[in-house]
């Protein structure tokens, strides 16, 4: 009898403290609302939340009106909590202005952990992987073929490419989703893509996060609000026209097993996680190297010392370590998605010793990890070489896409498209700062859901082949 006493005691005191944090998890004062972390973080929540981490660990609590997230900042805790113990935490908060934006939570990226949600994304997962097998690269290649050739049509103006790479990046995508690529002046494209963008803008504002912590607020008349609904159609109407006429060239054989709700919703998702952070990072790329141009020499040079004058293929990448080491350094340096998507806890559990109660939002701070200083040496200095083999550079630490169950969809995609465009451009390019007077681009960047450089214009000049 004695010997079960004690494992019911502490079943039923664990249940008893269930719902409370470890109190030896320690954490900045609570805060009233997100929009005041928000606003002491100043443009850049991921680097305010790492500086915390000096502070108060790499595993801390924080507080903001009524929610506890608890944010994890080093790669081993994330790989923990994401990839060890990832039955449970694979689930994702619900939110009043998520389920709204997400039909439901049917999108994957915002769903959260069920049967339901886990067949959607096995079958949209395979869906991509046959596309990557058959398909991806000489979607991916035509595409850079033609930013090459928009590139040479500016003829070396000084221009801001950020809308070039966000067209390439999406043709990528809207290729595999409707068979179709577009124009920089199509309205189509431009219809759909500044629908998306003011979606996660709107969604991000303090106005319409409100709403998620007080219901009462929802009754009043709330201009943004509005907007987002009216986003919402207005995405759900183009999205619906295009998949229509891809399912009518198709005689309607596309991702059979999926309702025409989760096909739709995949759609978002793909598009809204494949455009603006791979076109992100191409940005962050060339203004890095106009910081330092001997990157780029170097990596020209390694291209035509192993390729001679041909375009590089995927199969290529063993043979272009340099190349690979800064697509490494710049995925390190500037993990375009920097905080994740939230996770939450779906069952009482731990990370690193702490007990973490059921329902925690957990937040893993990839940027924060990436500039771990007990695993970077000189983690601010961008310096590609520490990939390279004996360089120092840890693989394993490097999780830009995050891990475990809710491991980022199109994680080969993005590292495809970022190996041929990132080798196009610098086979046929030097990238020049603007003029002598102007400075170069701002490094530091603004963190959204994407973290972004602050726009700056450059001058592609051809290289003599
Ligand atoms: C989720 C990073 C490109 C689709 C994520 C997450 C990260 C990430 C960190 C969140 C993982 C988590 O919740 O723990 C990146 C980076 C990219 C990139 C750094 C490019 C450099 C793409 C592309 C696609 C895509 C090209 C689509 C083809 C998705 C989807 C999810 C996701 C659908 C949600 C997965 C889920 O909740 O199960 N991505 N991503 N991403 N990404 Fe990406």
């Amino acid at each position: 009898a004695k010997a079960t006493a004690v494992p019911k005691l502490l079943h039923s005191l664990s249940k008893r403290f269930s719902r409370t944090l470890s109190p030896s998890l320690s954490g900045p004062p609570s805060l009233p609302l997100l929009g005041n972390m928000l606003d002491v973080a100043q443009e850049h929540l991921p680097i305010h939340l790492t500086s915390l981490a000096r502070r108060y660990g790499n595993i801390y609590r924080l507080n903001c009106g009524n929610t506890t997230m608890v944010i994890l900042n080093n790669s081993e805790i994330i790989r923990e909590a994401l990839i060890k113990k990832w039955s449970d935490f694979a689930g994702r908060p619900h939110s009043y202005t998520g389920d709204l934006v997400s039909s439901g939570g049917r999108t994957i990226s915002l769903g959260d952990f069920s049967e339901e949600w886990k067949a959607h994304r096995r079958v949209a997962h395979s869906a991509l992987l046959r596309c990557t097998r058959d398909s991806l690269h000489s979607v991916v290649e035509k595409q850079a073929h033609h930013l090459c050739q928009v590139l040479w049509d500016y003829n070396g103006k000084s221009v801001d490419l950020s809308e070039d790479f966000t067209v390439a990046a999406s043709n990528v995508i809207t290729t595999l989703t409707f068979g179709k690529s577009y124009d920089k002046s199509s309205v189509d494209l431009k219809k759909l893509q500044d629908s998306l963008n003011k979606i996660v803008s709107l969604w991000g504002s303090p106005w319409i996060s409100v709403l998620d912590s007080f219901p009462l607020l929802r009754k009043l008349p709330n201009p943004p609000f509005s907007r987002l609904m009216k986003e919402i159609a207005r995405r759900d109407e183009l999205i619906g026209k295009h998949i229509e006429e891809f399912k009518v060239r198709m005689n309607g054989q596309m991702m059979q097993t999926l309702t025409d709700t989760h096909v739709h919703m995949t759609t978002v998702d793909l598009l809204i996680g494949g455009t603006e952070t791979t076109s992100a990072l191409l940005n962050w790329t060339v203004a890095f190297l106009l910081h330092r141009p001997e990157v780029q020499n170097k990596v020209y040079e390694e291209l035509c010392g192993v390729l001679d004058v041909r375009y590089p293929q995927y199969s290529d990448r063993h043979r272009l370590p340099y190349l690979c080491a800064l697509i490494n350094e710049m995925l390190r340096l500037r993990p375009v998605a920097p905080l994740a998507v939230p996770h939450r806890a779906i069952r009482n559990s731990s990370i690193a010793g702490h007990f973490i109660p059921k329902n925690t939002i957990i937040i893993p701070n990839l940027y924060g990890a990436h500039h771990d200083p007990e695993v970077w040496d000189d983690p601010y200095s961008f310096k590609p070489e520490r990939f390279l083999e004996g360089g120092g550079g840890s693989l394993r630490a490097l999780i830009p896409f995050g891990g475990g169950a809710r491991l980022c969809l199109g994680e080969a995609v993005a590292k495809m498209e970022m190996f041929l465009f990132t080798a196009y451009l610098l086979r046929d390019f030097q990238f020049l700062p603007a003029s002598k007077e102007e400075p170069l681009p701002d490094l530091r960047g603004v963190a959204s859901v994407v973290l972004k450089v602050k726009p700056y214009t450059v001058i592609a000049h051809p290289r003599e082949q």
